[in-house]
This record gives structure tokens, C-alpha cells and sequence, in this order.
């Protein structure tokens, strides 16, 4: 079975083809650039771009694969959840080549589809846990087979991603600034007392970084020092001077540690709770985090089970994990009308 996967819901625009499973091949364009200048994902410019770039990838991707649409036996799209405008694109796109073709339409579950990519690349285990960390949600959840996903705790403010955004904001490094963040961690050993692991002292599954980023923004005001200038693009971070570098580089690496930790800390939870599973999926783009994947790590070793991070360019937004949790929904017999529509929030 043939699936093409079409990702459009936030700035990047993604298309791919999976064929039983495995990834033809795979075309993306991301927005990043023109947002940073605004410091964020601007909605309106996403989704123009995307209705400017999306048929351009999707003609590349077919010529560079050998295939027309006549060979589809799926269309698969992100319906959400992401910018409704964004979202309107890649499913108006979605549905028209659908109409045209005879390909089934399939609307995939963006979150799903994050933490279904790993497949692509090894075999996974269910019963697993799934943590999805990216700019917008952090969710755990039960997944029992690639269709079964069962929702035990999310953020109830700002995601994992916004708090690594927000803060590098803070600290002046270019948007997204989660990956810098990441970088600095690397030269220093965190303070685990400088920043608190919000959200910790309950019996929930839930989560809230808010505070986190309160405790960040009183630290950078007492050290205006920290964050003097600008540093507009990727190199000034990586000509920081040395004695300034290593005042931000222990910021990063405890504020790191304090999101990492906070992450350990209820992924434990929900282990204890639910009883024996296979594995532990972790997935979204600060599934990208060195950090994190280091205490994921840690959790699997402590349970004795497998634990399944998506190779780096599979963290991100990318159209081989819509194309193939599109193709994991198909050959369960599942497929929509052409009455699909955008979800850009809420559960899916
Ligand atoms: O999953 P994703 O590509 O987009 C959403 O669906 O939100 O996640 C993007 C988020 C951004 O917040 C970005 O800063 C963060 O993932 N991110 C990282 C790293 N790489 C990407 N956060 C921390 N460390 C990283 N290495
Ligand atoms: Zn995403």
C-alpha cells in the first residue's frame, strides 16, 4: 500500500511517500527563516507559504520517485492539531488530489503521527508509553497499537518547546532557541538548585512550565549581564565570548536539567501506574533535546524496557510520519469523507 503524507499545521511544509512502511522518499520546506524575524511563527505568512510551496514539493516528490497520482492508494494529511490556516491548506490540497486521483483520504493525527514515526526506523513494542514533547503539547499517553492512543496527562499551560522557546528568548538567542539551549547545556553542569521542576508535588500526570519560566525571567532580571546585545543568528551563539558563554551555559544546563528532570519525574509516574509495557516511545522536536534523551534513557534502563527515540530529522515536523501513520490507519481500514476537516485544537 502506497501513502503519500502531506504536514502543513505549523511553519513547515512536508510531503513524503511510504510504501508498506517504509519511506520512497520525502520533500520539505521549512519557514524557520522568515518567522525568526518576527521572533515567532507568523500564521498568516505560514499559511501563504505553504499554499505557495506545497505543490511545488508534492510535483518534485513525485517526479524524483517515479510516481503520479494514479499510483496513490492513500492521501494522508495532518488535520491537527496546528494554525487552522496552515492546516486548511495541506487538507484542501489533500482532499482535491483525493477527488482526482481515487485515493483514499486519511487525516492523521499530527501528535500521533510524531510519535508513530519511529517506526519508520525499528520495530515498535505496544503496549508503550508515549511521551510527546514538541513547541505546542506535552502529552503522555497509553498507546496500544498503532491506532489506540489513550490521553493520561498533558500541559496545562506552555509545552515543553515553548518553555525551551520562551526562555531562549530571555537569554537573546535567535527563535527557536530550543536547540541552543541545548548546545550551551553541553559546557556546563547544571545547578539543580538555581531553577524548581514545576509542577512536581501532586499525584497528576499533568504538567505546567509556567512557573519555570517565571523562576527564568526573575534570574535574567537580578543578571542583566547575561543577556546584554543581540544575537541574531546561529553564529553569534557560536562566537559567545568565553566568560559570558560560560554564565549562559550553567542558565542552560539547570534550566535543561529542570525540564529533563520534570519529564523523568512524571514519565516514572505513569510507568508505576499502568502496569507492564513494552516500551517507551518519545517523540516531537524537544525529543531532540540531549537532555532528555539522556533521562529517558535512564527511565527505560530503571523499568527494564525498550526505549524508542525517532532519529533526529524524525523529531521535527517532517511528512514521513504523517505518510506513515497514514499508511498505519489505512491498512487498519480506516479512511474519511471528503468532509474531513481541520482540527486545529482540542482532542483529535
Ligand atoms: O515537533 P516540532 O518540530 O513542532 C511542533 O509540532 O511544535 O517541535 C518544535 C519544538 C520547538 O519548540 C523547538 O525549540 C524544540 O522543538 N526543539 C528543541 C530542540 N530541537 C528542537 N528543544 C530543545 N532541545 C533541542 N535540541
Ligand atoms: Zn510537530
Amino acid at each position: 500500500m502506497r501513502i503519500l503524507g502531506i504536514e502543513t499545521s505549523c511553519d513547515e511544509t512536508a510531503v513524503a511517500v511510504v510504501e508498506d512502511g517504509r519511506l520512497l522518499g520525502e520533500r520539505l520546506a521549512t519557514q524557520v527563516d522568515t518567522h525568526a524575524l518576527f521572533g515567532g511563527v507568523v500564521p498568516e505568512i505560514a499559511s501563504r507559504e505553504h499554499l505557495r510551496v506545497l505543490p511545488r514539493l508534492y510535483r518534485r516528490l513525485m517526479a524524483e520517485t517515479g510516481l503520479d497520482a494514479g499510483d496513490l492508494d492513500g492521501v494522508a494529511v495532518a488535520r491537527g492539531p496546528g494554525l487552522l490556516g496552515s492546516l486548511l491548506v495541506g487538507v484542501s490540497f489533500a482532499k482535491g488530489l483525493s477527488l482526482a486521483s481515487g485515493a483514499d483520504l486519511i487525516g492523521v493525527n499530527h501528535l500521533w503521527a510524531h510519535l508513530l514515526a519511529p517506526g519508520l526506523e525499528g520495530e515498535l513494542r505496544f503496549p508503550a508509553l508515549g511521551l510527546l514533547v514538541s513547541g505546542g503539547h506535552t502529552h503522555i499517553y497509553r498507546i496500544s497499537s498503532p491506532t489506540e492512543f489513550e490521553l493520561l496527562g498533558r500541559t496545562l499551560d506552555d509545552a515543553a518547546g515553548e518553555a525551551f522557546d520562551k526562555t531562549a528568548k530571555m537569554l537573546n538567542f535567535p527563535y527557536p532557541g530550543g536547540r541552543f539551549i541545548d548546545q550551551l547545556a553541553q559546557e556546563a553542569e547544571p545547578d539543580t538548585d538555581l531553577f524548581p521542576r514545576p509542577y512536581i508535588d501532586n499525584p497528576t500526570l499533568d504538567f505546567s512550565f509556567s512557573g519555570l519560566k517565571t523562576a527564568v525571567a526573575n534570574y535574567v532580571a537580578d543578571h542583566p549581564e547575561l543577556v546584554f546585545g543581540t544575537m541574531a543568528d546561529p553564529q553569534a551563539v557560536a562566537d559567545l565570548p568565553g566568560e559570558r558563554r560560560a554564565a549562559l551555559a550553567r542558565v542552560c544546563a539547570s534550566f535543561n536539567w529542570a525540564v529533563a528532570d520534570t519529564l523523568r519525574i512524571k514519565v516514572e509516574r505513569a510507568l508505576k501506574r499502568e502496569g507492564r509495557m513494552e516500551s517507551l516511545i518519545v517523540a516531537g522536536g524537544v525529543a531532540a533535546n540531549t537532555g532528555v534523551r539522556r533521562a529517558m534513557g535512564v527511565v527505560a534502563e530503571a523499568f527494564g524496557i525498550g526505549l524508542t527515540l525517532p532519529g533526529l530529522s524524525l523529531c521535527t515536523d517532517n511528512g514521513a510520519m504523517v505518510a506513515y501513520a497514514g499508511w498505519q490507519l489505512a491498512r487498519a481500514g480506516y479512511r474519511h469523507g471528503l468532509d474531513l476537516e481541520a482540527i486545529p485544537r482540542g482532542r483529535i
